[in-house]
């Protein structure tokens, strides 16, 4: 399963591109608020400096016509660019314009399984249910993810299922038990994963022990 940083904070992508598993980066308009950026261009820029993988930016035009033109100046930024587009039915005919022309689409804002048999029927790179916001409607986002993973292997569609909207370590566990391709995980998600308190106190008792012996090796006679 690939790792995606989902954020637009520069600070957070360099930090986790040290770590050794980060596979690509996506944004939103949100997020893009967040940082008190409204053109996102520059920042998108220096995301795809310091990220191999794709970078997914999303359009903010919402008829077809604007959302192919969007598209391609933000896939003129750099090789590794993903657009991204709201699964609407004029985003539906830009992603099928767009992927025809070899532009990589993410689209976004999924929420049925049937939404993302049309993502990956108009060509779509990549579909991002999102799982965090249907839980808070009271539905299970991770049924979602099983039913779109389960429909692309019954007819091998090479659309990558990106679990987006992700709150929590659970979301992430049960996205690699089902098989998805991808998690973009916020940064405190990112972190409550690598942690566990019994790494913690084993760690502290290894490094206890080996100061006992260090001292007792240093001191002898104080033993
Ligand atoms: O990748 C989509 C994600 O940014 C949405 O997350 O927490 O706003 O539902 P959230």
């Amino acid at each position: 399963m690939k790792f995606f940083l989902d954020t637009a904070n520069l600070e957070e992508i360099k930090r986790c591109a040290t770590f050794g598993f980060l596979d690509g980066v996506t944004t939103n308009p949100s997020l893009m608020a967040r940082e008190g950026i409204s053109d996102q261009t520059a920042r998108i820029e220096e995301i795809c400096r310091v990220t191999e993988g794709p970078v997914s930016a999303e359009v903010l035009a919402v008829e077809t016509e604007g959302m192919v033109a969007e598209a391609k100046t933000l896939a003129d930024i750099a090789p590794n660019v993903a657009v991204k587009i709201p699964l609407t039915l004029p985003g539906l005919a830009a992603t099928r314009e767009l992927s025809d022309h070899g532009l990589a689409v993410n689209l976004t804002l999924v929420f049925s399984p049937l939404q993302a048999l049309l993502a990956a029927k108009a060509g779509a790179a990549f579909v991002s249910p999102f799982v965090g916001r249907l839980d808070d409607i009271g539905a299970d986002g991770m049924d979602l993810v099983e039913s779109i993973v389960a429909i692309y292997n019954n007819y091998a569609f090479e659309t990558e299922v990106i679990v987006a909207s992700i709150r929590s370590p659970q979301h992430v566990l049960r996205a690699a038990l089902i098989g998805a391709d991808i998690c973009t995980v916020p940064f405190k998600v990112i972190e409550t994963l690598a942690a566990h308190p019994l790494t913690e106190k084993g760690l502290a008792a290894f490094l206890a022990d080996h100061r006992k012996a260090a001292d007792k090796r240093h001191n002898p006679s104080s033993h």
